[in-house]
């Protein structure tokens, strides 16, 4: 039986995957210990994922580290969220360095706190030449914040006349997004048996496949990708015309 990295079509490998890294808590608990090390655990896979999709060619892989919402759940967990972000990237510098790999961020970064945004931006700082994958971390990050953050800045430049009704298109709005600059993902996966997108690219993921998997994120490995991105090579992306139309 060949594995699903062997299944994989080269010419067809997605330019953008985005992912929803969810069930730390659960993974933890089945395990007997607390949510923290979950998290703590979760860092294997979210450096397997990184390595695979360096590997293959992917030119941006987004990950959603934090959402807007999370930081409404209790402050120890928070703050061990926080301590184990900004350690886990410091120590993983180096490495992206040397894999040519450039970090990213998305997201409201004021509400973090200020230390750790200091330190978060000295990382994306080491690695912005970078030309190989672009890691994006989505952290304090929400699709509602993104947009209403755009139309703060659309409304502002209208009052400055930089930016008139007629000159606001598909286009234009993309541009005020966090994401501008990247292509949409063409692939969204989520772990751990939920069905919802929890405010994650609204916008960006119009179109996207939408891949669903019940492993917990902290067991999440690179062949699991592997068959995410299989599963994704066997659908048909029609985007509104006939199938006969797109397979002419
Ligand atoms: C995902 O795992 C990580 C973050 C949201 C930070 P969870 O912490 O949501 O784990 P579950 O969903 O409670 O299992
Ligand atoms: C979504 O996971 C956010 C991240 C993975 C960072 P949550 O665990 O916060 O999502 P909900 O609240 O269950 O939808
Ligand atoms: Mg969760």
């Amino acid at each position: 039986m060949s594995t699903y990295k062997e299944q994989i079509d080269k010419q067809r490998i997605p330019q953008h995957i985005a992912i929803i890294m969810d069930g730390n808590g659960r993974w933890a608990k089945k395990m007997g210990n607390q949510r923290i090390f979950g998290h703590q655990n979760g860092v294997t896979s979210v450096r397997e994922v990184t390595e695979a999709a360096a590997e293959l060619g992917i030119k941006f892989l987004t990950l959603y580290a934090f959402s807007t919402e999370n930081w409404n759940r209790p402050a120890d967990e928070v703050n061990a969220l926080m301590d184990l972000l900004v350690k886990t990237i410091e120590a993983e510098t180096p490495t992206l360095a040397k894999n040519n790999v450039r970090l990213l961020t998305i997201g409201d970064i004021t509400r973090m706190p200020n230390q750790t945004a200091q330190r978060l931006q000295q990382c994306i700082e080491q690695t912005k030449h970078n030309t190989g994958l672009s890691l994006v971390l989505a952290l304090s990050y929400s699709s509602r914040w993104e947009m209403t953050n755009a139309i703060q800045n659309m409304v502002q430049d209208a009052v400055n006349q930089k930016l008139s009704p007629n000159d606001i298109s598909e286009e234009v709005i993309a541009n005020y997004l966090a994401t501008k600059s990247m292509p949409d993902p063409e692939l969204l996966i989520r772990t751990s048996g939920e069905y919802r997108i929890s405010n994650f690219l609204l916008w960006q993921i119009a179109y996207t496949e939408l891949y669903f998997t019940e492993v917990l994120w902290p067991e999440f490995r690179k062949e699991d990708l592997y068959q995410a991105i299989v599963n994704y090579q066997s659908r048909e992306r029609r985007f509104g015309k006939t199938s006969e139309q797109v397979t002419q």
